[in-house]
């Protein structure tokens, strides 16, 4: 295929949760520079399949591939098969698939919190703990975090920036573990990015948190940290769209992410 940027050519790259939103972009944008693409799902393998028909459709090569992230035995059989659909090895790991639900400590039921940490945590872990043994010398190790792991601007999501600590936290560890190798691990910490876990006008953006739907704690704190943490007041969240986030995590892709990403041990 004809890119502006083929720097990818000769790899391979595994996506979880590639059917839409940040992974679709990633594994897009990584099959646009050359590399070949798996993308997981769990429940979309429409939409899975659409994304892999419009790489093929602009000369690249994807497959898809069912692996349910929350599920350890469903994740390991998923990397296997991405393996071998990808010629037997991996250069490239983005760990995307993730799911946020909203509810303050006290009001969150057991399941919801569970399904948080099955996804965003357990299923990172089982997902690269499979996927280590394939990845080739010098590979790259890519998870989307957020910047909830930075800072939690507003109440209700406690449990999600927990979950995103702990990828900080697993790539810390994995830069080490794997340092030996060549191998480079980062995170990637998004801002707000609209996709349809988290549309512009849902319930995560500021009409929503300032709107009469919102419990009234919500609301303050909202409103309070817009006018405090940046010292001015904003009409809203900004929004960004996915394809600058999946050049970020191609960014992470190249070699040159050893010396310069955010978090390397190299
Ligand atoms: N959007 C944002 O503002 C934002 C900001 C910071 C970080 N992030 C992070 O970016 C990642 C992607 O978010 P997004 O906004 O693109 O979400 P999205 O639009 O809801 O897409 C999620 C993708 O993950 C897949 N997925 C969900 N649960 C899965 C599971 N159990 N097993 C395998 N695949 C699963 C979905 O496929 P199925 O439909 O088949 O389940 C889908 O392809 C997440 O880790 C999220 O925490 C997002």
């Amino acid at each position: 295929m004809t890119t502006e940027n083929s720097s990818l050519t000769g790899k391979t790259a595994l996506v979880t949760g590639g059917s839409r939103g940040i992974g679709a972009a990633c594994a897009k944008l990584l099959a646009a520079r050359g590399a070949t693409v798996v993308v997981t799902y769990s429940k979309s393998a429409d939409r899975a399949e659409a994304v892999v028909a419009e790489i093929a459709a602009t000369g690249g090569r994807a497959f898809a591939v069912k692996a349910d992230a929350a599920d350890a035995d469903a994740v390991k059989a998923g990397v296997a098969e991405a393996v071998d659909r990808l010629g037997g090895w991996l250069d490239i790991l983005v760990n995307n698939a993730g799911i946020a639900e909203h509810g303050p400590v006290g009001m969150m039921a057991d399941a919801v919190f569970e399904r948080q940490l099955d996804v965003n945590v357990r299923g990172v872990w089982h997902t690269t703990s499979a996927a280590v043994p394939h990845v080739r010398d010098g590979g790259r190790i890519i998870s989307i975090g957020s910047f909830f792991s930075e800072r939690v601007p507003y109440p209700g999501v406690s449990a999600y920036a927990m979950t995103k600590h702990a990828v900080v936290g697993m790539t810390k560890g994995w830069a080490r573990d794997l340092a030996a190798r060549q191998i480079t691990v980062n995170t990637v910490e998004p801002g707000p990015i609209e996709t349809e876990a988290n549309p512009d006008e849902g319930r995560w953006c500021t009409r929503w948190m300032e709107g009469e739907m919102t419990p009234a704690p919500i609301r303050y704190a909202t409103t309070r940290w817009q006018r405090t943490e940046f010292g001015r007041p904003v009409s809203s969240i900004r929004f960004r769209t996915v394809t600058p986030m999946a050049a970020s995590a191609c960014w992470e892709a190249k070699p040159r992410a050893r010396s310069r990403g955010p978090i390397s041990a190299l």
